[in-house]
């Protein structure tokens, strides 16, 4: 009997629950996953989802099983699937059980298969962030070896909650509008969007992250299989990074010159109290010099989300706390507006002193150069450590590129959530102050209407 199914678990489960009631072997049934055909058997006789199953319910772990196996490419699976269906509600209750059966061998590495594919794609969908009638989108095309989107379409629903996305593979494409999951067609390839803003930053964290001393291409290779390096933009990095390699390791077991000079002053005991009290005294850079005092984060040590700006400015800088000027009242104001309640958040910054010029009468922000960001970045460093923030929000492309290096650009990748070393999830909007200092009223409003949504999206997440 030649029985017709769509390539859905639904559609099996159908199918094979008709061929149970009618007591079909699973030697009499060959399954094909092809349009319903005039005189097959279940087109003519359809049996309804509610007629009885044989006495036996089928085991819960098959179902689990079966759910994985569906996805698989493989055309045998719904063969496969039936037959020990078959023998489980015929009087081999425990057969999942018999790891040396063939049957459940044979399904088992299908499952496997479509576990580690699973994987790959969670780890390996990139975005790039288009704009549609002026609205962001986030586009990643992927290709799994099976046919795994709808099951793993919750996953980026549940990760990236507050973003516009579609992942397009040739199989199937899948969007998010903030509210619902949408399946669609595949897409080919040629239709995906061409290298943006992301590239840039996928290779800057990848650089950055990339430890030569414990480069092994092999295993380097296998993590990341060759068909997704032309989806990759950090994988074009990796013969540039496997040549510099050795370079790049002797200068790490050498003293590291890139070393944050504020290491020195790091107290033993590093919770935050200690922490702020050891700052006081810090002298990594000339900036302590000329500021009143050093101006450290605050906040709750279990807060989780920690805010990162740039460095104190004058106000901050006679009060001893960050974000109290003008910036900081922006910075209220937006939060509350956002429901982020300023008292649940930890709030620091890139460089604890401030930077200025000019008379004391009139103090100018001088805006802080990488050295200071360096030297400081030891204290940023032990505050993410003590607090360990679910999210991190930078402030303006200083505090980013405090994390991420300076080939961290603001404008291609502002409102974007990444996983980093020091959160799950890592993002950079706006500084506030540069709101303030925008002379052009519309874009003005535009930039505020962004950073709102970045906040909103940090509430939402
Ligand atoms: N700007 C910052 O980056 N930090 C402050 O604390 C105040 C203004």
């Amino acid at each position: 009997m030649r029985v017709e199914v769509g390539a859905d678990l639904a559609s099996f489960r159908r199918a094979a629950r008709g061929l149970l009631v009618r007591g079909v072997p699973p030697d009499q049934v060959l399954f094909a996953e092809e349009r319903m055909e005039q005189g097959s058997l279940l087109a003519a006789e359809p049996v309804p989802d509610t007629a009885p199953l044989p006495a036996l319910a089928v085991p819960l772990a098959f179902l689990e099983l079966a759910e994985h196996v569906a996805c698989h490419r493989s055309p045998e699976r719904w063969g496969l699937l039936y037959r020990v269906l078959w023998r489980l509600t015929h009087g081999e209750r425990k057969l999942l059980e018999v790891e040396s059966d063939e049957d459940v061998y044979r399904l088992r590495s299908l499952e496997k298969a479509i576990r580690r594919d699973t994987h790959k794609m969670k780890a390996f969908v990139r975005f790039r962030r288009v704009e549609r009638e002026g609205q962001e989108h986030f586009i990643a095309w992927h290709q799994p070896d099976h046919l795994i989107v709808p099951r793993v379409a919750p996953f980026f629903a549940r990760r990236f909650p507050a973003m516009r996305w579609s992942i397009l593979t040739p199989d199937a494409s899948v969007h998010w509008d903030l509210e619902r999951l949408t399946f669609g067609e595949g897409v080919p390839r040629s239709r995906a969007p061409e290298g943006d803003a992301l590239e840039e930053l996928w290779s800057t964290y990848y650089a950055s992250t990339f430890n030569p001393a414990r480069l092994n291409v092999r295993a380097m290779r296998a993590e990341m299989p060759k068909k997704h390096w032309g989806t990759l933009p950090e994988a074009r990095l990796i013969p540039e990074l496997v040549k510099r390699a050795p370079t790049r390791t002797a200068s790490m077991v050498a003293p590291r010159v890139e070393a944050s000079e504020a290491s020195r002053f790091l107290p033993e005991r590093r919770d935050l109290t200690a922490l702020a009290e050891a700052a006081r005294g810090c002298q990594a850079c000339p900036l302590h010099a000329r500021a009143t005092r050093t101006v450290f984060g605050e906040g709750p040590a279990q807060a989780r989300v920690m805010l990162v700006g740039e460095q104190p400015g004058d106000q901050e800088d006679r009060e001893g706390r960050p974000f109290v000027g003008p910036a900081g009242q922006l910075l209220d104001e937006v939060l509350e507006r956002v429901g982020l309640p300023r008292q649940a958040l930890y709030v620091t910054n890139a460089v604890k002193h401030f930077g200025w010029t000019g008379e004391e009468k009139q103090r100018l922000h001088a805006k802080p150069g990488r050295r200071e960001v360096l030297a400081c970045k030891a204290w940023l460093e032990a505050e993410v450590a003590a607090v360990h923030p679910r999210m991190i929000v930078c402030l303006g492309a200083t505090a980013a590129q405090a994390f991420l290096g300076p080939g961290f650009r603001l404008n291609l990748s502002r409102g974007q959530v990444f996983e980093t070393p020091w959160a799950k999830a890592w993002m950079a909007t706006y500084h506030p102050s540069a709101l303030l200092r925008m002379p052009d009223e519309h874009a003005r409003a535009t930039a505020r209407r962004h950073f709102e949504e970045d906040l909103r999206k940090v509430a939402a997440m």
